[in-house]
């Protein structure tokens, strides 16, 4: 039976160390519900850290927690009390969390820092890779491990790894300050499927990607390498029906009684959260006594239980964090208050889920209005608790769960205007109308639970391992590879047609990066020395270009994708008569969008124009050349040309330009018994489809193409021309 391997920092248990002893306490987070509602197709495995600092553990409470541990379906990740300072207190939570939440200026850049975070994440790896077989699924979860996707997928190339973040990814304005983001992006595709509560996070993460790493999506599916990295959103909902449930056990009904009790017949607003500077709660408390100040009417009428659960204590923002809302209650309630009624009632401490959902029963209002939430699944309880339907949530425009429960008033959490008026107009809402909105999203929450997330994160791996599969079909392996390599050496008149630019070299927009490097050429003079050998460089650059690049080799030239050729020590000739009087009405409608697009630049040649995009913003260019891909073919409706779109380019060429006229010219020169045709875009395709069957024909990427197989990167491309240099080399 296959496994599935949740990694995340903490355990659904958590253990405790007292008076010598070993105990473990259940955190009942929503996760652990979400999972264990999963159907018994997988066999689970929770990997994470268990909660005590290895510094106050020997050798045999390692053994026992361990063991323990086991028997719930767990293994530790043991970590120091130093990892704890610099990892989880120091990058996790002063570095990410607060960037990642819009807090720049509560971030710590801090090499120490990140340097613990890999070391932590590499030990999360030890452990993950001890016990993934073959089929086993590895999750990972959460902003503390951004690293381990890309760290297991070194160690087990072919696993099958999904990672969910559960709080916001940031514009990339916010994401490029990272000294680190490279790596993190990094780490993070690794896996093949990622996951983030909504759509905007994804859309964040994506232009984060192809602004920092270069590599381009479509729908949401990256090419990392060989393999695709499905990109997508999954709200994360609750276990609607333990709170739609609870309120009906006697605890919870005794529970509210109390509660009732001493609140009176005043109206109640919750305020539920970990204490936590994301979450609002001094803003929120603060549009309260504005409320009162300016609603004198309601004095003595509503009250306020704020709970704050205890949080990243030793991080010093948290500790200030404290101090400013003890002192903030104290105001209001001195203020305000009178004999007989306390406006906010403050507790600070967890509290156990009858306590909880009774508060949630009672309250006429939640107000939840976090300045940044990757979800926020108080909400969500909320509403699902209230069986009758009665009650109003204020909730955050900045909160993931916005995009799912509209029918919430949806407030500015920095508005404290507009909270104080949300506050007015959701005291006084008629009850029919908090019905028929709690209904609507009560049926959404049922719909999309805990137990639904959970499957279809999965379910999204599952596709794109299927997709992967499918890919590696035809890739080249070694087999197929070493085969190659011998024929090519028992051959007597080999032909290698090759594409230069995005198969040999990488493209650099500008003329004096691109060309040739050593290594290049060290493996082009190899091969083309090679007297049994016919090497063909096929450019999509102009003739002269070629010629400064390859003319003193031994080599065959084609450029501009086949508009011009130069057999081996003959001259530049033109296939056959082209046309270039278009360029004159193409070229001034290309310089208008060169010069409305910072980073855009036009390539000419004699026969087609090029407008290169490569250094624009994505997020601009995706407008700009469907306008002006639009416009160029209005413009070519009644010409021989074509536009094409290519890798960061739109060309436009005469049709009389086409690779596969050239290949074929070159296939009936001689009778070849070894052909082999490598490339990389919709160019090479056209001389993919010549290729006779016995043939080789390679792409680079993963791109569906005519070539029989793809093969990873142009370094891959490299390796196997020098293999089959040095195979000729040792016989010569
Ligand atoms: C957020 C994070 C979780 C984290 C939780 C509690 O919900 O997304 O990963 O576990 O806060 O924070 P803590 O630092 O106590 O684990």
């Amino acid at each position: 039976m296959s496994k599935l391997i949740v990694v995340a920092n903490r355990l659904p248990v958590q253990a405790e160390k007292t008076d010598g002893q070993i105990d473990f306490r259940h955190s009942p987070g929503g996760l652990a519900t979400g999972l264990s509602s999963l159907p018994d197709t997988y066999e689970h495995l929770w990997i994470g850290w268990p909660g005590v600092p290895r510094d106050e553990l020997d050798a045999d409470d390692q053994k026992d927690i361990t063991d323990k541990l086991k028997k719930m379906g767990s293994h530790p990740v043991f970590l120091s009390c130093q990892d704890m300072e610099d990892y989880y207190r120091g990058f996790c939570n002063e570095t990410i969390w607060p960037l990642f939440h819009y807090f720049p200026l509560r971030t710590i850049f801090e090499e120490r820092f990140w340097r613990r975070y890999k070391d932590v994440n590499k030990r999360f790896c030890d452990e993950v890779v001890r016990f993934v077989k073959p089929g086993d699924y590895v999750w990972v979860h959460d902003y503390q491990l951004m690293l381990l996707p890309q760290m297991v997928r070194e160690r087990i190339p072919d696993a099958q790894i999904c990672y969910f973040l559960h709080i916001p990814f940031p514009s990339f304005e916010l994401f490029r300050l990272l000294p680190w983001r490279e790596e993190l992006l990094e780490g993070l595709l690794g896996s093949d499927l990622i996951g983030f509560h909504t759509y905007d996070y994804v859309r964040h993460f994506l232009s984060s990607v192809t602004r920092i790493t270069a590599l381009e999506h479509s729908l949401g599916k990256l090419t990392v390498g060989n393999r695709v990295v499905n990109v997508d959103a999954f709200p994360m909902g609750i276990n609607y029906e333990k709170y739609a449930g609870a309120s009906e056990t006697e605890e919870v009904k005794q529970a509210v009684a109390e509660i009732r009790q001493k609140v009176g017949d005043s109206k109640v607003i919750v305020s539920i959260d970990r204490l936590d500077y994301t979450k609002g709660i001094i803003e929120r408390l603060d549009a309260f006594n504005q409320f009162l100040t300016e609603n004198p009417d309601y004095r003595g009428k509503v009250t306020m239980i704020i709970v704050a659960v205890p949080s990243r204590t030793g991080v010093p923002d948290y500790m200030d964090l404290r101090n400013d809302l003890d002192q903030l209650v104290g105001r209001v309630n001195g203020e305000h208050g009178t004999i007989g009624w306390m406006p906010v009632w403050y507790l600070y401490r967890g509290i156990r889920l009858q306590k909880l959902v009774a508060l949630y029963d009672i309250a006429d209002m939640a107000l939840v209005t976090p300045l940044r939430d990757g979800m926020n699944l108080i909400a969500k309880e909320f509403i699902a608790s209230k069986i009758d339907g009665k009650g109003v949530l204020i909730l955050s425009e900045m909160a993931g769960a916005a995009s799912e429960l509209g029918e919430a008033i949806i407030v500015n959490p920095y508005n404290s205007q507009e909270i104080v008026d949300a506050i007015k107009a959701g005291l006084e809402m008629p009850v029919e109308e908090q019905i028929d909105r709690n209904r609507i999203m009560q049926k959404r929450l049922s719909r999309y639970d805990v137990a639904r997330w959970a499957a279809d994160v999965l379910k999204g791996l599952l596709e794109i391992t299927k997709v992967q599969k499918e890919f590696t079909v035809h890739a080249l392996d070694s087999r197929v590879r070493r085969k190659m390599v011998s024929r090519f050496a028992e051959a007597t008149r080999p032909l290698l047609m090759l594409d230069f630019e995005g198969t040999l070299a990488k493209f650099h927009k500008r003329p004096e990066r691109a060309g040739p490097d050593a290594q290049i050429r060290r493996i082009l003079t190899n091969l083309a020395d090679d007297a049994r050998a016919e090497v063909v460089v096929m450019g999509g650059r102009d003739r002269h270009t070629m010629e400064k690049w390859f003319g003193n080799m031994n080599l065959s030239l084609v450029a501009e994708h086949g508009a011009w050729i130069k057999e081996l020590g003959g001259r530049w000739e033109c296939v056959e008569p082209l046309h270039s009087e278009w360029k004159g009405t193409i070229r001034p409608i290309m310089q208008l969008y060169t010069d409305r697009t910072p980073g855009s630049s036009i390539e000419e040649k004699d026969f087609s124009l090029v407008w290169h995009f490569g250094r624009a913003v994505p997020e601009l260019i995706d407008t700009r050349i469907q306008e002006l891909r639009d416009a160029l073919l209005n413009l070519t409706t009644n010409m021989d040309v074509g536009v094409f779109e290519g890798s960061r380019t739109l060309e436009v060429k005469d049709l009389g330009i086409n690779k596969g006229r050239v290949a074929e010219k070159w296939l009936t020169k001689d009778k070849w018994d070894f052909i082999l045709a490598v490339g990389n875009d919709y160019t090479d395709e056209d001389m993919f489809s010549v290729l006779p069957k016995k043939g080789y024909s390679i792409i680079v990427g993963t791109e569906i193409s005519k070539a029989r197989y793809n093969i990873e990167s142009i370094k891959q491309v490299r390796a196997l021309l020098n293999e089959m240099a040095e195979v000729e080399h040792a016989k010569s």
